[in-house]
């Protein structure tokens, strides 16, 4: 079996004990976090351009130069780790061989963007692949939409990343989450120097987790843990049954060409992925939001904001909202009591950014949280950090 150190990694979540709901991990809904500051903040994510007009190859070489040192610094701890799970030498047989030869099959333009991006850092191709599938495989999240009282939308996202990726003791903190950090990047991707969309993005990755077409719409994913979960569609399209999207490719083609929110919503229901996710879409008018539920071939559920029945906002982590959350992993419940607590009059960067930072909707596994408002075409994102005590999810 190809990738076993993944699989292995997500037996591990089974075994570890929480106690999320206890205090000091949880605490009374935020206030006056925003403008960030204090120590959950870490600096703002600095602002990069993309140009979709040059060829593939050279789109991203500028910010790979500006990032080269950071990205080294990532691909070798993840390599490091994954030797620990697997030793003797298989996954840097399977980065060195099998890997780059998968890079040839992506679509256009994931393919060519990786072989650029691989070039401009120096890095072999299969080790540039592998952080691709990384990113897509350990993103935990909390996403919400809301509506303020005057029917304008506001689309907020904490992202953790790197669940299970090498506990450090000494420094009680997820190794591969602070090496994450310097990685974290705002991307402007424009066309005939006018911008397409905007995205808090990985540097190094092609595909997207959070971003906004201006005056259409914002749009956020999230991780969905299924017994028929990314590892089986990763697997799967490995040996070659090829007829899935990378989810996160989906984003990016969605945030890059459609042209509505229904346009957008349509394409998010219907493609065929290689992995069950959750798409979390804010249109940019009165009503339109919704969370997208999705399997790998079907939509499963859409739960669409609805004033008239006072769904103000939705909201999902990484759990069926139509289920309770995985036991040890609640971050809905105190998610959603803080935005019942702010109440629709209320709702706004500000407050939105007191419910993302309050513990454990805020943990040790928090890179980032952006805000993004469709009518304003704004998009704000800062860099986050959690210090003890708070939980490590
Ligand atoms: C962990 O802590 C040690 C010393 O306390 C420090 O040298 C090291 O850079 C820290 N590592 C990370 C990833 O923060
Ligand atoms: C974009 O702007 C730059 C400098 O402002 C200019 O040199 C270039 O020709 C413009 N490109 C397009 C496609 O308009
Ligand atoms: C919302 O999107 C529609 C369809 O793309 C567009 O016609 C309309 O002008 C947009 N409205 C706002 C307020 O941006
Ligand atoms: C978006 O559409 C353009 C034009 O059809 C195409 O060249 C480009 O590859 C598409 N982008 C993505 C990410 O699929
Ligand atoms: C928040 O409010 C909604 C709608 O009134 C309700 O269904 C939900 O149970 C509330 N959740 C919490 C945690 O207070
Ligand atoms: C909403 O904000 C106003 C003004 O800051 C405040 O007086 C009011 O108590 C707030 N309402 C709630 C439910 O927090």
């Amino acid at each position: 079996m190809k990738l076993p150190f993944l699989c292995a990694l997500v037996l591990l979540a089974f075994g570890c004990a929480s106690a999320q709901d206890v205090p000091p991990f949880t605490e009374d809904c935020r206030t006056g976090t925003y403008p960030p500051n204090g120590p959950t903040f870490l600096g703002k994510v600095p602002w990069y351009t993309v140009n979709l007009d040059l060829p593939p190859q050279e789109r991203w070489s500028q910010l790979i130069y500006s990032k080269k040192k950071e990205l080294l610094n990532l691909i070798q701890a993840i390599k490091d780790l994954a030797n620990a799970f697997v030793p003797s030498g298989k996954i840097v047989k399977l980065v060195d061989e099998d890997l780059p030869l998968l890079v040839g099959s992506l679509p256009y333009p994931f393919g060519e963007e990786i072989k650029g991006i691989a070039h401009a850092s120096g890095m072999a191709l299969g080790e540039v692949m592998l952080f691709n599938i990384f990113y897509e495989v350990f993103t935990v999240c909390t996403s919400i939409v809301a509506e303020d009282k005057t029917g304008k939308l506001l689309h907020a996202r904490n992202l953790d990343f790197g669940l299970f990726l090498g506990w450090d003791i000494k420094n009680n903190s997820w190794t591969i989450t602070e090496l994450l950090r310097p990685m974290v990047v705002n991307v402007d991707f424009q066309r005939n120097n006018k911008s397409v969309f905007l995205s808090t993005n990985f540097a190094g990755y092609v595909g997207m987790l959070t971003g906004i077409r201006p005056e259409t719409f914002t749009l956020t994913m999230n991780e969905r843990y299924s017994l028929d979960g990314g590892y089986i569609g990763i697997l799967e399209w490995i040996i070659g049954k090829r007829d899935g999207m990378w989810m996160s490719f989906l984003t990016r083609s969605v945030l890059e060409n459609a042209t509505s929110y229904e346009d957008a919503k349509n394409q998010l229901m219907k493609t065929k992925l290689l992995a069950p996710a959750y798409f979390i879409l804010g249109g940019n008018q009165s009503g339109e939001a919704c969370v997208i539920t999705r399997a790998r071939v079907s939509c499963l559920d859409v739960l669409q904001l609805d004033i008239k029945q006072g769904r103000w906002y939705v909201l999902e982590t990484n759990y069926d909202h139509w289920k309770a959350p995985f036991v040890l992993d609640d971050r809905r419940t105190p998610a959603m009591k803080c935005m019942n607590r702010t109440t629709q009059e209320n709702i706004s960067f500000k407050t939105v950014y007191d419910v993302l930072s309050t513990k454990p909707v805020l943990n040790k596994l928090t890179t980032y949280t952006t805000m993004m408002s469709v009518s304003e075409g704004k998009l704000e994102a800062y860099l986050r950090d959690c210090p003890d005590p708070c939980m490590p999810w």
